[in-house]
């Protein structure tokens, strides 16, 4: 076999990690793929000098909200462009955020119009997951099945928020169709009356300044929903991700729900690591803006999220982007009357995702090298059908370039989004991705992005990897297939 010699791009001398390995060698990239790594590779047409730098895939965040509107109708701060620009500058090149459908609307046309935005603004590529908050009969027989089939293979549901909510009955029927098609079902579990109920005692007595946010949604309520999500789960026999989980409690269900071998999988997100309950405790409405579902929560819950995302039990670390402005467009929608029941949910993280888990994971020793890249990038590869065309260093050419060295004090004013503030300002990082390569193109570098608006693909995803395991385990939906034959549903 005769190796290319010829490359669009070298990326010589540096110190290659992948999830599972570290090594010095030279990257050679042609066309938009890696097509050599080996030693004293011939100059490419664009030839970088890494050396004292570490190569690492590029970056994937599963769990971002862009160009959505919320729950409660408010638009996000970030569209395509903003978005994609500030996942880049932070190492990011691939994003998964959310065709969000609200009740009422046709899957298909959420979805029609999401591409349109994504495809005239997106600078780096980018799939889609599902919110699904009306399963009609038309979404589950039809337009699900549809969706998925055209490389849309997860969709997230939600256990709480009024007008997203599903019921127990129809997270079932999602499970059900997960199931049959090979998706991956992600959720927002958090027990909607329990929250609502403690909400509402907190109003009758005035107390609504932002902090009471976190003391309404209760770990309890967290850890209550993610127990009956699981028991939904195995009822059905299918694999189901957690979402941004936060609490102790959380953690510990996802922990010994996978000690039993079931398919659990969980992620969590910096807000968790990073933040507790007593950053909402600001003067006014300032703590507004570390408002997010579920909220930070106490130095424990922190380090049980460490130790979750040390041990495996929490597989991937997404930002949970969701920006909003603090002003009436998002956390302040009545202005000074807001309450902690008006303000927007979500905090953003998008750009400062990775290095802040680089410096404070793996800068600190606590964290190989290895975890990191699988954290941050390869194990969303795996579980939302991406690999090994992004999340890795093999066939595809998605790679950041880190100045481990380089410190740097996170600002919004250094930031790419469109939020106006970050939760981390003043908070000095240790490592930054100087260099990023999308499908072998260098899109940022120097300070300076190198990327036309547009130039982002959108990605047809394969089958979820927990999806295709736990077929290969023969799922075969025992319980209930014992009463129905192949499917409860089949005529
Ligand atoms: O507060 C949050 N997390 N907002 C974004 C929507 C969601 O639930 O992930
Ligand atoms: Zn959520
Ligand atoms: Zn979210």
């Amino acid at each position: 076999m005769t190796l290319p010699t010829e490359f669009d791009l070298t990326i010589r001398n540096g110190r290659i990690s992948t999830a599972s390995d570290t090594y010095h060698a030279d990257i050679g990239v042609r066309d938009g793929v890696i097509v050599a790594i080996g030693s004293g590779l011939a100059p490419g047409k664009r030839d970088i000098d890494a050396a004292g730098r570490w190569v690492l895939p590029g970056g994937i965040d599963s769990h971002c909200h862009v160009e959505q509107l919320s729950g409660m109708g408010m638009m996000c701060a970030d569209d395509f462009y903003s978005a994609t620009v500030s996942a880049a500058f932070g190492g990011t090149t691939t994003i998964i955020p959310f065709a969000a459908q609200h009740r009422g609307d046709l899957l298909p046309e959420v979805v029609a119009d999401y591409s349109k935005r994504a495809a005239e603004k997106a600078v780096i590529d980018y799939g889609f997951h599902l919110i699904v908050s009306d399963p009609t009969e038309q979404a589950l027989k039809h337009d699900l099945p549809a969706l998925i089939k055209s490389g849309i293979t997860s969709f997230k549901v939600f256990m709480t928020y009024e007008r997203m909510k599903l019921d127990d009955f129809q997270l079932l029927d999602v499970l059900d169709v997960a199931d049959r098609e090979g998706a991956l079902v992600m959720v927002h579990a958090e027990n909607n009356d329990m929250i609502r109920w403690v909400a509402r005692r907190l109003a009758e007595r005035g107390m609504t300044a932002p902090k009471y946010h976190a003391v309404a949604h209760t770990p309890l309520a967290e850890s209550e929903a993610t127990n009956r999500a699981v028991a939904l789960a195995r009822m059905m026999d299918v694999p189901l991700m957690i979402v941004h989980v936060a609490g102790i409690e959380a953690v510990r269900v996802v922990h010994s729900s996978q000690a039993l071998g079931l398919p659990i999988h969980a992620e969590s997100c910096p807000q968790y690591l990073f933040l507790t309950a007593e950053d909402l405790d600001l003067p006014g409405l300032e703590g507004a803006k570390f408002c997010c579902s579920p909220p930070p929560r106490d130095p424990e819950s922190q380090a049980a999220v460490w130790q979750g995302l040390l041990d495996g039990t929490l597989q991937m670390f997404s930002s949970d982007h969701a920006p909003y402005r603090f002003d009436e467009s998002g956390k302040l929608p009545k202005g000074e009357a807001t309450t902690f029941k008006d303000m927007a949910n979500g905090v953003p993280g998008l750009e400062v995702r990775m290095p802040l888990l680089f410096s404070e994971g793996v800068m600190t020793g606590r964290m190989t090298i290895e975890r990191f890249v699988a954290l941050t990038a390869t194990n969303h590869a795996r579980t939302y059908g991406l690999h090994p065309r992004k999340g890795t260093i093999a066939v595809g050419a998605d790679i950041g370039i880190w100045n481990p060295e380089r410190r740097v004090t996170i600002s919004t004013a250094m930031l790419h989004d469109n939020v106006g503030y970050t939760p981390y300002e003043g908070r000095e990082v240790q490592g930054w991705p100087e260099i990023v390569v999308s499908r072998g193109r260098v899109v940022v570098e120097g300070g300076v992005l190198d990327a036309e608006r547009g130039s982002g693909r959108f990605l047809v995803r394969g089958t979820p990897e927990p999806v295709l395991r736990q077929r290969l385990n023969g799922n075969p939906n025992a319980l209930v297939r014992k009463y129905f034959g192949s499917h409860p549903n089949d005529e």
